[in-house]
């Protein structure tokens, strides 16, 4: 079977520039060598901490932000050199839901402008104002009262399903949201994810979800991959995600997880990862996680783990010191 989206070894390195004549003097990078695919049907989950390349995988794939070298495929053909004209039809099938709802829409248009412009960007205009109406219902706003509103009269996880509706109206197949629920109370939160989980259902799409908090993605991925400076440390099915984390980066993300009961959360105990993140201009040789791992060793310093299957069937993990059963984090998400 293809996946619905494949991305191979991508890199995205960002000039660093400096000077009266802006000279090149080093790179970030930002995606230093990522593999993933995600088949059709399915919630990709993706975690890391903050700069470990989210976003910048996130807008590479909507062709947002071009590639330094890597293809990105979407139903097995690969799009990373593609044209703005080819981009264009690109994104007909493949929409992005932001973190804040706010600041992708235009304060001054309707809601109903903001839910039609991608309609008329593609020139689907028949039957516009029925249209928007049932995207308004699909995501549970009301066409009556919220038809002629601007933005700032909404709550957060309104705006967010403004976001939503924009990115369903032209009916694509894969929706990458980066972040969507992040900025919203955890009691809207939850009501979101549920909207994201019925339309996924309804309308037959592929996920790409970004999220730090696990228990987000523990909810709402069918796989998860784990991300730290530009590389995937780990990919999992969701049933072994959090019982068979093999990874130390994972390990130590899972213990880091609050508890919501106030005498677990005093008595368990944290992996605290020493050291501070390297910047992804001079990530570490060898596993870029070496400089903090609890079990790193001189290998670690000059050789390049990658992901590889190590005892959980679909899991991989780049790692040559997997966690072992006693090591491993014992939480329920
Ligand atoms: N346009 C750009 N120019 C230069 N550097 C960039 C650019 N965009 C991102 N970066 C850098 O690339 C790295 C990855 O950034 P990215 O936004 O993808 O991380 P992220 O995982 O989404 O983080 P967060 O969780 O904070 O959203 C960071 O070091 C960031 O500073
Ligand atoms: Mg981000």
């Amino acid at each position: 079977m293809t996946a619905l989206l494949e991305i191979k070894d991508l890199h995205v390195h960002f000039p660093i520039k400096n000077g009266t004549f802006q000279k090149k003097t080093g790179e970030v990078k930002a995606l230093n060598g990522v593999d993933l695919a995600v088949n059709k049907g399915e919630v990709l989950g993706i975690v890391g901490e903050s700069g470990c390349g989210k976003s910048t995988l996130a807008r590479s794939i909507v062709g947002l932000q071009k590639p330094t070298s890597g293809d990105i495929l979407f139903n097995g053909e690969a799009y990373t050199d593609a044209s703005a004209k080819e981009i264009y039809e690109l994104r007909r099938n493949m929409q992005m839901v932001f973190q804040d709802p706010y600041t992708s829409l235009n304060p001054r248009m309707k809601v109903s402008e903001s839910i039609a412009a991608p309609l008329k960007a593609y020139k689907q205009t028949k039957n516009l104002e029925t249209r928007v109406k049932e995207l308004m219902e699909l995501v549970g706003l009301n066409p009556d009262m919220h038809y002629n509103r601007l933005p700032h009269e909404f709550s957060g996880g309104q705006r967010q399903r403004i976001g939503i509706a924009r990115a369903i109206a032209l009916e694509p197949k894969l929706i990458v949201c980066d972040e969507p629920v992040s900025a919203l109370d955890v009691s809207v939160q939850a009501q979101v994810i549920n909207l994201f989980q019925d339309l996924q259902k309804k309308l037959n799409l592929t996920y790409v979800f970004i999220a730090h908090d696990l228990s987000v993605i523990n909810h709402i991925a069918d796989r998860v991959a784990v991300m730290y400076l530009g590389k995937v440390m780990e990919k999992s099915n969701r049933e072994t995600f959090q019982a068979h984390a093999q990874h130390p980066y994972t390990n130590a993300l899972l213990s880091a997880v609050p508890l919501p009961d106030p005498d677990k959360e005093r008595t368990r105990e944290r992996i605290v990862l020493k050291g501070e993140l390297p910047s992804p201009a001079n990530p570490p040789s060898g596993c870029v996680f070496h400089t903090r791992c609890p079990k790193a060793t001189e290998f670690c310093k000059t050789n390049i783990p990658v992901p590889e299957e190590r005892g959980v069937p679909g899991q991989e993990v780049a790692c040559f010191y997997p966690v072992g059963e006693e090591e491993k984090v014992k939480i329920t998400l």
